[in-house]
């Protein structure tokens, strides 16, 4: 900061470094946080669950540190998977992947598809509260039921030609973020993050080439996505006229396409 700026230039520069301060200053000492005046309310989620607990509303600290592993396990491995999963989709099927370049608008489509197509979680299970049947199959109150959402998902009985990968799918009531009470309190924030990240890949590289078969995938029977998915990526396409976002795709996939140095 220039020291030579007129005061209240100054008091601004030094209230927005009391601001950036507050985090190391609530992780540094919980006292500092709860008594330092400068420090206003936090508008963030783990802020917010420590609030709840200091009401004196339930929140033991071990629910506390579970929720924010739940937090960071649910919210960074399946985010990861899908757009794994949707390079890998993409990478499989060039039809499909010339059909949403050419089209952006497509994208919201192409994600829900992702996540019916090639689920990040495939499996959850539930406890039965009552004696019930499902399926012709009875089941004990008690009992543990295991779901297999990867299977919901490309169930015919709800989805026409479910073994279709189609970014334009219409009909799309996939179970990939679950459903009802524990329906995926993130799943509003996934579906931004693959529209964003995929629409910006497919923008600057809408050519990309790789090995159909990832070299690795989760161990799990749950989540499900590559760990590791090498891409050569070529830039090409050509802006329309007036419509510098959006991209003729040339006659052959690769054809048209020059590979980026350094990338
Ligand atoms: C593609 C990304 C994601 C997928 C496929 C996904 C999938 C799921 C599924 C299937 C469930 C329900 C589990 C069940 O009913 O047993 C669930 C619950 C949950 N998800 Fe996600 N999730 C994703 C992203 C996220 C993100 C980004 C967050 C947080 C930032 C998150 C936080 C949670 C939480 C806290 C629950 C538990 C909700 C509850 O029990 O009430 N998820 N997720």
């Amino acid at each position: 900061m220039d020291t030579h700026s007129p005061p209240p230039a100054r008091l601004l520069w030094f209230l927005q470094r009391v601001i950036q301060l507050q985090w190391p200053l609530r992780l540094l000492s919980p006292w500092l946080g709860k008594f330092n005046p400068f420090l206003p309310e936090f508008q963030d989620l783990v802020s917010a669950l420590a609030a709840v607990e200091e009401q004196g509303e339930s929140l033991s600290e071990a629910d506390l540190l579970s929720l924010c592993m739940l937090l960071l396990a649910a919210g960074h491995e399946t985010t990861t998977s899908l757009l794994g999963n949707a390079v890998l989709a993409l990478l499989r099927h060039p039809d499909e992947r010339r059909r949403l370049v050419g089209d952006p608008s497509l994208m919201r489509r192409a994600v829900e598809e992702v996540l019916r197509y090639d689920s990040p979680i495939q499996a959850t299970d539930r406890v039965a509260t009552a004696d019930c049947e499902i399926g012709g199959h009875a089941i004990r109150k008690g009992q543990l039921v295991g779901l297999i959402l990867g299977a919901a998902n490309r169930d015919p009985e709800q989805f026409d030609a479910p073994e279709r990968f189609d970014v334009g799918r219409e009909k799309n009531d996939h179970l990939a973020f679950g459903h009802g009470t524990h329906f995926c309190l993130g799943a509003s924030l996934a579906r931004a993050e693959a529209q964003i990240a995929l629409a910006a890949l497919l923008q600057r590289f809408p050519c990309f080439d790789g090995d159909p078969e990832p070299a690795a995938r989760k161990r799990s029977l749950v989540l499900r996505g590559p760990t590791v998915l090498p891409l050569r990526l070529y830039c090409g396409g050509t802006p329309t006229a007036g419509e510098p976002n959006s991209l003729v795709w040339k006659e052959s996939v690769y054809g048209d396409c020059r590979e980026e140095p350094g990338v």
